[in-house]
């Protein structure tokens, strides 16, 4: 039965029927369509809108449906939406008590009710994952104190650095992250319930009441906007596509310095795949599919946008659309993040690896011209003296570390033999003492800031 039927004479046609439906995926909303529904309830007997006893008949009832939903008692379908399953679900059980559920209400502000609910939970549920994440990383961090790697720019070596270094740039992006859902959930935390369909009521509701029993900061302002406003939505799939970028870029590292031109990570094989032609190989697919799927996010961000840019006030049913484009990206990044968190752990560095290439290549040189400079040389001079070692080295297959005290004194006087220490790459990355920088003593200390960040966020 539709709860809308006493004005037509024709049945919906079939096609426009399922078309129109969003009972198949809105149906994920059950749990708080039942719970808005109860604190409306409740709401409505308080004020005296409905007698309080027809309250208790109901919210016992709406209490009845959710457990059998719970415990797969009944299967939802057979309706249009969730809001009209419940409804006549009610009905069926209660009799017409049930139809009074709907004083005061409009199926306009109680799907903004659900979704704002759910979302909430949701922002709950991806606040939780990062943490682990940023945790994940964060044990990385602190095993990577004691090496140095090789830090890049244009994908060419640059400058030694404590490994630390590299866990900790991506822990604070995700704090970033952290902070922004956070945001999104102070902002987006108010009741649109009482809204009615657009206007509000002539019925003696009391908005306070649902929010506070809802949970909500207090009620939406605006009853237009308040069954119109999805811009939680668009922050909730920017968020994640912000996460996703972080993943994303995260992934390429991970794949990059895994492979055996790089050789500083090996994945373990539990997070790896293999070929099924070519027996050698072992492939970080678990990364290449995440990378893959932050594609998709966005598209859900685009699609929300889009979506949104020309509907009038205040509710279409363009609004719809809402759902699916959420819970998609809600699964993608929910899980991302997750598996991420896991693939952490089980990842391993080649120190080895990582520490020669951390000499390789000239990676030492700023910190040649640097020992100059120190010593009175004006920076852009020393950096060419040292541009002319470094040629000098290329054209006679040598390095910065295998030069003698002597050999580098035949470049500039103001060389002594402390310069064959200061090139090798454990000191050149703890000379890095500035703030923020790639010593292990700078790292050690933004590990330090970056767990006590973390304890702000609880989900
Ligand atoms: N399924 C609808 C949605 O998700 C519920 C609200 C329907 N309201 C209406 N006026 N048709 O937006």
């Amino acid at each position: 039965m539709k709860i809308w039927e006493g004005r037509f004479d024709k049945p919906t046609a079939v096609n426009a029927d399922s078309f129109n439906d969003s009972l198949p995926f809105d149906k994920k909303l059950w749990k708080e369509d039942i719970i808005a529904s109860v604190a409306h309830a409740t709401m409505l007997g308080k004020c005296g809108i409905i007698a309080e006893d027809e309250a208790d008949k109901i919210c016992a009832g709406l209490d009845s449906i959710y457990s059998d939903i719970e415990n797969g008692k009944i299967e939802i379908v057979g309706a249009e939406d969730i809001h009209s399953f419940v409804e006549n679900e009610l009905v069926a059980r209660i009799g017409d008590t049930g139809k009074k559920l709907h004083t005061a209400r409009s199926r306009n502000d109680q799907v903004a009710t659900d979704f704002r609910l759910y979302v909430r939970g949701s922002l709950e549920k991806l606040t939780d994952a990062l943490i682990g994440l940023v945790n994940s990383l964060a044990d990385n961090a602190d095993k990577g104190l004691k090496y140095v790697m090789p830090g890049y720019t244009h994908l060419r070596k640059a400058q030694p650095m404590c490994a630390g270094h590299f866990w900790n740039a991506y822990a604070e992006m995700f704090l970033r992250d952290l902070d922004r859902v956070s945001a999104t959930k102070e902002r987006m935390n108010f009741s649109p319930l009482g809204s009615g369909a657009l206007a509000g009521t002539s019925y003696p509701i009391d908005r306070d009441m649902t929010a506070k029993a809802l949970g909500f900061i207090g009620p939406c302002e605006n009853s237009l906007d308040g069954v119109s406003d999805r811009d939680y939505v668009c922050e909730y799939l920017f968020n994640g596509s912000m996460v996703m970028t972080h993943l994303s870029r995260l992934c390429e590292d991970i794949i990059l310095y895994s492979t055996e031109e790089f050789g500083y990570f090996e994945i373990s094989d539990a997070y790896s795949t293999g070929s099924s032609i070519m027996p050698q190989k072992k492939n970080p697919d678990i990364c290449e599919l995440m990378r893959g799927k932050t594609g998709r996010v966005y598209g859900h961000l685009l699609a929300m946008l889009t979506t949104l840019k020309a509907i009038p006030l205040a509710y279409d049913k363009d609004l719809q659309e809402d759902k699916e484009t959420l819970f998609d990206a809600e699964t993608q990044v929910i899980n991302c993040v997750k598996i991420m968190a896991e693939l952490l752990q089980n990842i391993s560095l080649k120190t080895d690896k990582m520490e020669t290439a951390a000499e390789s290549e000239f990676c030492c040189a700023t910190d040649v011209a640097d020992y100059l400079a120190k010593k009175g040389m004006p920076f852009r001079t020393a950096h060419a003296v040292t541009g002319k070692i470094v040629r000098w080295c290329i054209e006679n297959k040598r390095t910065l570390q295998d030069m003698t005290a002597e050999e580098y004194k035949s470049f500039d006087e103001l060389f002594d033999k402390d310069i064959c220490e200061v090139v090798k790459g454990k000191n050149c990355a703890d000379a890095r003492t500035s703030y923020g920088g790639a010593s292990s003593a700078s790292v050690k200390e933004n590990l330090k800031s970056i767990k006590k960040r973390l304890k702000h966020y609880k989900a």
